[in-house]
């Protein structure tokens, strides 16, 4: 029988991009209305480099979630990070594991991704804040994938597998480590097989879209996000890892809201801005692959469970019922374009249940 409704426990969101200033007021209520907590990104310019940078960036979250929301008694609860860069100290790393604020050090590889231009140039510059990161069991967060102009795009992420993440491995072997927003076979793979303190997160849209979507009858930038969509085989073994039942996949969106212009631009931005149907798309994409069931401990348990926090024990539902993408969010004095654009859902987030 297909379900009407689904009743669970709320989940959180293990990668998210909130930003600063009115971005961030304009995008916070929509991951806050379905999501308790959040592993949330650095990458601000300049970026979060130290814990007391972390501790403020904190506080402002906290003070921008709107007083109406409040009032519903919705509450957030901001997980941060830090920025890893070749300076990162071990007293820093210190310092972020006393703050209890901070959750996870990130990992972008210099130029991956939307401001890396600070990221790591080579993991060997590290090894001080790589060791305390180990001794502190403080989880490293990783971008995977490698950034030479010579490597294909769509092969980077294989490439950082075995020419960065198994080497760093090898030398850290109990270094806690998620593989953030997995995109191929190749990385379901890897951490499936692997031994030791590995996860990986994985999005919307690497569960829902191949790469064909950003060709559909023209350049479609609101499919552009890095990593890069890739092939439906890629597609198919990432359904399959996060409907598993493993425990080392689990939900972390990489929202990531650009306004408009920026994306739709001669160079536009990568990034997906997916929080306002997250729980939706994730419904969408478990239920094409019959494993509704399985939804619950992929948002709710295997997140917290590797990051040590416990489980969250109020309760959410989602109903079936047919809802288009049809606005825009409004934003910063523009406008984002939300996943899934123009594209119809079959489930809809109600709230607390
Ligand atoms: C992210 C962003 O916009 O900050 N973009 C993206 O495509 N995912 C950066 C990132 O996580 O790579
Ligand atoms: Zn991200």
């Amino acid at each position: 029988m297909t379900p009407q409704r689904l009743v669970m426990t709320q989940p959180d969101d293990w990668h998210l991009h909130l930003r600063d200033g009115e971005m961030l007021k304009a995008v916070l209520p929509y991951t806050a209305r379905q999501f308790a907590r959040a592993i949330v990104m650095p990458n601000l310019k300049p970026p979060v480099t130290t814990a007391q940078q972390a501790t403020e960036y904190a506080q402002r979250i906290r003070a921008a979630l709107p007083q109406a929301l409040r009032e519903q008694g919705i509450t957030f609860e901001p997980l941060m990070t830090l920025y890893l860069t070749d300076h990162t100290s071990a007293d820093e790393i210190r310092r972020a594991q006393d703050s209890g604020l901070v959750h996870a050090i990130k990992l972008y590889p210099a130029g991956a991704t939307t401001n890396s231009d600070s990221g790591v140039t080579d993991l060997h510059r590290c090894t001080k804040a790589l060791e305390a990161m180990q001794r502190h069991e403080m989880v490293l967060c990783i971008h995977g994938e490698v950034t030479h102009r010579d490597v294909d795009v769509f092969d980077r992420e294989a490439v950082f597998i075995d020419k960065v993440l198994i080497p760093l491995r090898h030398r850290f072997p109990e270094l806690r480590i998620v593989f953030e927003h997995i995109t191929t076979r190749h990385a379901a793979d890897y951490v499936r097989s692997a031994s030791g303190p590995i996860a990986a997160t994985i999005t919307p849209q690497h569960l829902l879209y191949n790469r064909n979507s950003i060709f559909q009858g023209g350049l479609r930038p609101h499919y552009y996000c890095l990593p890069v969509l890739k092939r439906e085989e890629h597609r198919q073994a990432l359904l399959a890892a996060a409907t598993s039942g493993s425990p080392k996949f689990f939900l972390g969106t990489d929202s990531a809201p650009h306004e408009q212009g920026a994306k739709e631009s001669a160079c536009g931005c990568a990034g997906c801005f997916s929080a306002p149907f997250a729980l939706e798309f994730y419904a969408q994409a478990f239920e094409s692959a019959g494993a509704l069931d399985r939804l619950e401990a992929f948002a709710a348990f295997y997140g917290p469970d590797f990051y040590r926090l416990p489980r969250n024990t109020k309760k959410i539902a989602l109903s079936r019922v047919q809802q288009q993408i049809t606005s825009p969010i409004a934003a910063a004095g523009g406008s984002i374009i939300p996943l899934g654009f123009g594209e119809a859902l079959d489930w809809r987030f109600e709230g607390p249940a």
